[in-house]
């Protein structure tokens, strides 16, 4: 896919949203050449301000890719609607067209236009959006959705991102706009432009640069499409505050995942992941979650000193990413506790520790 030249930091400091940075981070995982790479990443990484949001529309409108900040993790946007752009997000992503994407839409009257939503549904929706939870219905036959976007099932996944930038760019955009997060298929998500940028930038037009994604894991996938409801994905909304408002929420049946993007393995780091870490090995690195840290690694990163769940479920992705390198032949993960944002943590995880 051709690829816009222009500068993409043609904001005006004063007119930059709250969140948006102009920093490219350097991460350890940025390849070492970094005159080059930080160029092209500058060329491509866009701090967000009213111009930089048009172009991004402009872009989504004409079938382009654009990637951008969502409350849990980076987008890989494209229209909706378009066929073509959808098989790009497909292309780009590496990302078997079996498994569905998330269309991303305004708000609900935006998506009962595109599926079929009941009292439950409704309520649902009045609880947690804008926010981090996915909603599969099922599709209206005239929704005008691409068909690779549901892979062909007569379900639809969508939900109203809470960001400002994602707001404010299905706004500006006026459609709605799938968009999977912006990783290579099976890797781990990203939670900053930077890693959006090492991952898919060869493949995309823009990445709107909206800072950290403040809930860091993706959103939690309820399925409403038939009688009972079944959590798909755990994640940023706990299946306890679904069960408050639902009742009883089945699990998907083991082994078959409802969810085609629930496979056993994937957010895979390349170093071996180890799971309810005790002591240390060697040559590891240590993910730490409360005060205490066992000693003997080589080094360590603490997803919460306080033991708190949203901190840690925001430094997940971040620090996997920052310890998934030489000279460490391992990454060991203390325990996390099975609650509340700690069952989104712990899928995450065991998934990047699966055999692959
Ligand atoms: O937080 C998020 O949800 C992020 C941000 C960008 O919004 N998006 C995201 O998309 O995580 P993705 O494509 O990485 O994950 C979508 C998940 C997959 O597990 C997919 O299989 C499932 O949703 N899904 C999509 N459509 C579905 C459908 N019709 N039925 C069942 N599962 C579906
Ligand atoms: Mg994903």
């Amino acid at each position: 896919m051709s690829r816009t030249r222009r500068p993409a930091n043609n904001c005006s400091p004063s007119r930059r949203l709250r969140h948006s940075s102009t920093r490219v981070a350097p991460t350890p995982s940025l390849p070492r050449k970094r005159g080059r790479v930080r160029e092209a990443a500058l060329a491509l990484i866009s701090p967000v301000c009213p111009e930089a949001l048009a172009r991004a529309a402009g872009l989504l409108q004409a079938g382009r890719l654009v990637a951008f900040p969502t409350e849990t993790v980076y987008g890989l946007g494209g229209d909706a609607t378009n066929e073509r752009a959808v098989a790009e997000i497909f292309a780009a992503k590496g990302r078997p067209s079996f498994n569905p994407l998330i269309v991303h839409v305004g708000g609900l009257a935006e998506a009962e236009a595109l599926a079929i939503f009941d009292d439950r549904a409704r309520r649902v929706v009045a609880k947690f959006w804008p926010g981090p939870l996915t909603l599969v219905l099922p599709r209206r036959a005239d929704s005008g959705l691409s068909l690779l976007a549901s892979a062909g099932l007569h379900t639809v996944a969508i939900r109203t991102p809470a960001h400002e930038v994602a707001q404010a760019l299905l706004r500006e955009t006026g459609r709605p706009i799938a968009a999977p997060s912006a990783n290579r298929s099976g890797r781990v998500s990203p939670t900053k432009a930077a890693h959006v940028f090492e991952e898919i930038g060869d493949r995309i037009d823009l990445i709107l640069d909206g800072g950290r994604t403040p809930v860091g894991l993706e959103s939690t996938v309820l399925d409403l499409s038939s009688g009972t409801p079944a959590l798909l994905r755990p994640g940023g909304v706990t299946s306890e505050q679904l069960t408050e408002l639902l009742g009883p929420i089945a699990a998907p049946a083991a082994g078959q995942p409802k969810s085609p993007g629930m496979l056993a393995s994937h957010y895979a780091t390349s170093l071996p992941l180890r799971l309810e870490a005790t002591a240390a090995r060697n040559v590891e690195a240590l993910l730490a979650f409360g005060p205490d840290a066992p000693p003997g690694f080589a080094e360590v990163l603490w997803l919460s000193r306080s033991g708190d769940l949203a901190e840690a479920a925001a430094n997940l992705f971040a620090m996997l990413r920052a310890l998934d390198r030489p000279p460490f032949t391992g990454i060991a993960v203390m325990p996390i506790p099975e609650h509340g944002l700690g069952r989104a943590i712990n899928d995450r995880l065991r998934r990047a520790a699966a055999p692959r």
